[in-house]
């Protein structure tokens, strides 16, 4: 045997996000403003129903697609917000899950994947993994949809056209002006789109418009876990209308043979997640957005994030890389922008940590701008 490792493996490099993880290693007690989950816990009922669930014996494998009554419970919530005729949903482990389904589903070796940069990690690593190509849309300074760019980036090979709004790691929430327009150019190439919608409710100045509204051969990714706080539960949701059902079947018959299907248990926990209000949730982060924002805005070039719980920050000095270095060195855990983009000049600070080491937080960051 050559070699142990499959070439694949290669494709991926983890080393911008290791190297954090080395520098922060060192820190006793840090102010972490790194991580993408939220800083409280599972709502207790939420919780009961789990352990009921689990009690109750539903602890072994539920149908490939997820259970009925969630899944009839998330078409009935899309069919009134999107106005789709009877949705076709399945449930997936995470929006995670979901993203590799789709993609196993649809890309073959060569096929293009317009993706605006900056974007959620995980996006860039399984396309090329499958021997997709990405093609980057720049989408700096203002990180607004890159609808004419998008546009002029279709070839013969493009395959999908992926969005993410709101957006890891911009906090960017696209208007439906933008939206309608993208879905334009996008139906006249016959070109399905993947909208990553997982921060959906975190929206804070408007509700977060989808692009399904205009456009059939949409594939939904949402999930659960970053809106109840339930991101080791992993669960999420795909969703298509009649125009891409044979989507969605494929991606039930690769779940079949690969995860197997969602966690059984929990699906109970999500029926009733989808009754339960966090809207005193969303407006504790709308604080925790104010704060960033405010504390930021007179020392850094930052544009005000409108939704999930990221600021997207530029680096005094250019490299995103070295400024985050003095930041760890500081106690304060951010994330350069290279992770999540082809460039090196931003940082993501999240704001999933509590008031006080906001504040901490910003203290740092001022002073290191100056
Ligand atoms: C934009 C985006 N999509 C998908 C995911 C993955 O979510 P899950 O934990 O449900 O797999 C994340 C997690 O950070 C995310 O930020």
């Amino acid at each position: 045997m050559e070699k142990l490792l499959a070439d694949r493996t290669a494709k991926i490099d983890a080393s911008g996000i290791r190297k954090v993880f080395a520098l922060a290693q060192s820190l006793e007690n840090p102010v972490n403003l790194s991580i993408g989950q939220p800083d409280f816990d599972v709502p207790d009922e939420l919780k009961s129903a789990a352990i009921e669930a689990i009690k109750g014996g539903l602890n072994k494998y539920s149908m490939s697609a997820g259970d009925d009554a969630l899944r009839n419970k998330i078409a009935a919530r899309l069919s009134d917000g999107i106005g789709w005729d009877k949705p076709n949903v399945m449930i997936t482990s995470g929006v995670s899950g979901g993203l590799l389904l789709c993609f196993l589903s649809l890309i073959n070796p060569g096929d293009e994947v317009i993706i605006p940069d900056p974007y959620f990690v995980i996006y860039k690593h399984i396309v090329n993994m499958l021997g997709g190509k990405c093609v980057f849309i720049d989408t700096y300074p203002d990180f607004d949809l890159p609808v004419e760019a998008i546009s002029e980036a279709i070839t013969e090979k493009t395959k999908l056209i992926i969005i993410n709004s709101p957006c890891n790691p911009t906090g960017k929430v696209y208007s439906s002006e933008k939206l309608e327009k993208l879905a334009e150019v996008a139906s006249k190439k016959g070109v399905p789109v993947m909208s990553d919608e997982i921060y959906e409710e975190f929206s804070y100045d408007q509700d977060c418009p989808t692009i399904a509204s205009y456009y059939d051969k949409t594939l939904i990714l949402g999930g659960f876990g970053k809106a109840y706080a339930m991101t080791g539960w992993r669960l999420g949701y795909a969703a298509v209308s009649d125009a891409m059902a044979e989507l969605l079947e494929q991606m039930v018959k690769i779940q079949q043979y690969t995860f197997v299907c969602p966690p059984t248990p929990f699906q109970q926990a999500a029926i009733a997640a989808l009754d339960y209000d966090i809207s005193p949730m969303v407006d504790k982060y709308r604080h925790k957005r104010d704060l960033v924002y405010n504390g930021l805005k007179d020392k850094f070039e930052v544009s005000l994030p409108q939704g999930a719980f990221y600021a997207f920050v530029k680096a005094p000095g250019g490299s995103a890389t070295e400024f985050v270095a003095k930041a760890i060195k500081n106690n304060c855990l951010i994330i350069p922008g290279n992770v999540f983009s082809e460039k090196d000049t931003h940082f993501r600070l999240s704001y999933a940590a509590s008031d006080e080491d906001i504040e901490k937080g910003i203290a740092i960051l001022r002073k290191l701008a100056e």
